[in-house]
């Protein structure tokens, strides 16, 4: 089974492209989910379909979507715990909407929907779960939480402390926190659930993650910061796309003429800036992407005779490695012995210069914040590695 997660900045195409890797999947026969975290309907929006919802809606043979709706979740599948939470608040005197105002706190709708695709890798009837996750920094705090959950979880006692932190919100009104027994086998039934997700998400066989973005530099940089972080926790990215790529035009027009100009010059940095990963590139089309046929046309432009489910690469693009007197990073870079190059660090970055026969590239390099009381040490080029260490 494949896990397959498309994150990167709002509006950037994360949707679209989960949609159309779930079409081109299922039309290889590979029985696919297609799940979405976001609140809004979006993936009826673009597959034009009414009514998805969060039991997997049947999209064509092979394929299945599903929208989790946090409210709908909450209501048939979390009752026993939420109305435990409800018992003590209506003894408190607040009213029964409790579970309309859990179901909206913040990080909700991503942990009913890891806890959905638990429960869909776990029935064994899909090969593929595609994964739309929401902007890259809150989805990956999402896909660590399982594991951070697994390794905290036997410090911790009652269901009220695992949750987002919730528990410590509402503590005012737990006057004599009950632990009944029906609770506790739920709440070991969720830590399990928990545990097992874990297992698929730093599983680099099953899980993948995918970077969207633009071309421009507040997305690229935005997924730069979440491939670092990725590498760091150990979770595999394998392909980065870099989506709505104006048509290069010979127009007399200024203004066009300036956006594809920019537009190019960042699809260039992108094809150095994510080296070795695989960089698809993307135009933006003439009208809106959605609609099955659309995504599935799109689905060609990514991946071509390509299968969307393979591992698309699988090494560390960033490699940290700690000791007493410091930390070493070993990077991936385009470029030879021969090249000049300039290192420079600011603050919580580092770029790299690089003469080109097409001019500069600049690669600026998000750091781990431990690195942020640490000098920059040295740099150096061994065989397509840059070494750059820090020191204290
Ligand atoms: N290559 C493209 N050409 C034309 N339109 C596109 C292209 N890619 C995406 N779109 C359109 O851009 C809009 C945003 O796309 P999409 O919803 O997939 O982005 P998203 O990253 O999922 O957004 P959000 O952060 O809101 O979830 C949609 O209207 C979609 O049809
Ligand atoms: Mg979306």
């Amino acid at each position: 089974m494949r896990l397959i997660i498309y994150t990167g900045k709002g509006g950037t195409g994360k949707t679209v492209s989960a949609c159309s890797t779930a079409l081109k999947l299922s039309g290889l026969k590979s029985r696919t989910l297609l799940v979405s975290a976001d609140p809004a309907h979006t993936l009826g929006d673009a597959l034009i379909k009414d009514r998805i919802v969060g039991t997997p809606t049947k999209i064509s043979a092979d394929l299945d979507a599903a929208q989790v709706d946090p409210i709908a979740e909450m209501d048939t599948n979390f009752k026993t715990i939420f109305s435990y939470f409800a018992s003590y608040f209506q003894a408190k005197g607040v009213d029964d909407t409790i579970s309309y105002e859990l179901a909206m706190l913040p990080g909700m709708t991503q942990l009913l929907c890891l806890l959905k695709i638990e429960e869909a890798a776990r029935s064994g009837v899909y090969d593929a779960i595609i994964l739309d996750m929401p902007a890259s920094g809150e989805a990956l705090r999402f896909l660590y939480f399982p594991k951070l959950v697994g390794s905290l979880s036997m410090r911790l006692s009652g269901l009220a402390g695992l949750v987002s932190g919730f528990g410590r919100l509402f503590q005012p009104y737990f006057s004599s926190p009950a632990h009944s027994s029906d609770l506790m086998k739920i709440e070991a039934d969720l830590l399990h659930k928990l545990e097992e997700l874990s297992k698929l998400i730093f599983d680099q066989k099953v899980t993948s993650l995918r970077l969207v973005a633009n071309a421009d530099s507040f997305s690229m940089e935005n997924a730069k910061r979440t491939l670092m972080s990725a590498n760091l926790y150990g979770i595999n990215v394998d392909m980065i796309i870099i989506n709505k790529i104006m048509p290069i035009t010979r127009s007399e027009n200024s203004f066009l003429a300036n956006w594809t100009h920019l537009q190019q010059t960042k699809v260039i940095e992108a094809r150095s800036n994510f080296y070795p990963l695989p960089v698809k590139e993307v135009p933006l089309y003439n009208e809106e992407l959605k609609g099955i046929e659309m995504l599935k046309q799109n689905a060609e432009i990514l991946f071509g005779d390509e299968d969307p489910g393979q591992i698309l690469y699988h090494e560390k693009v960033f490699e940290f490695k700690s000791d007493n007197s410091g930390l070493t990073l070993k990077l991936k870079v385009p470029f030879t012995k021969n090249v000049d190059f300039l290192v420079e660090r600011a603050s919580d970055r580092i770029t790299i210069k690089v003469a080109t026969d097409i001019g500069h590239i600049v690669n600026v390099i998000p750091l781990p914040a431990i690195t942020l009381g640490m000098k920059l040490k040295a740099a150096q080029l061994s065989d397509k590695n840059l070494v750059i260490s820090f020191e204290y």
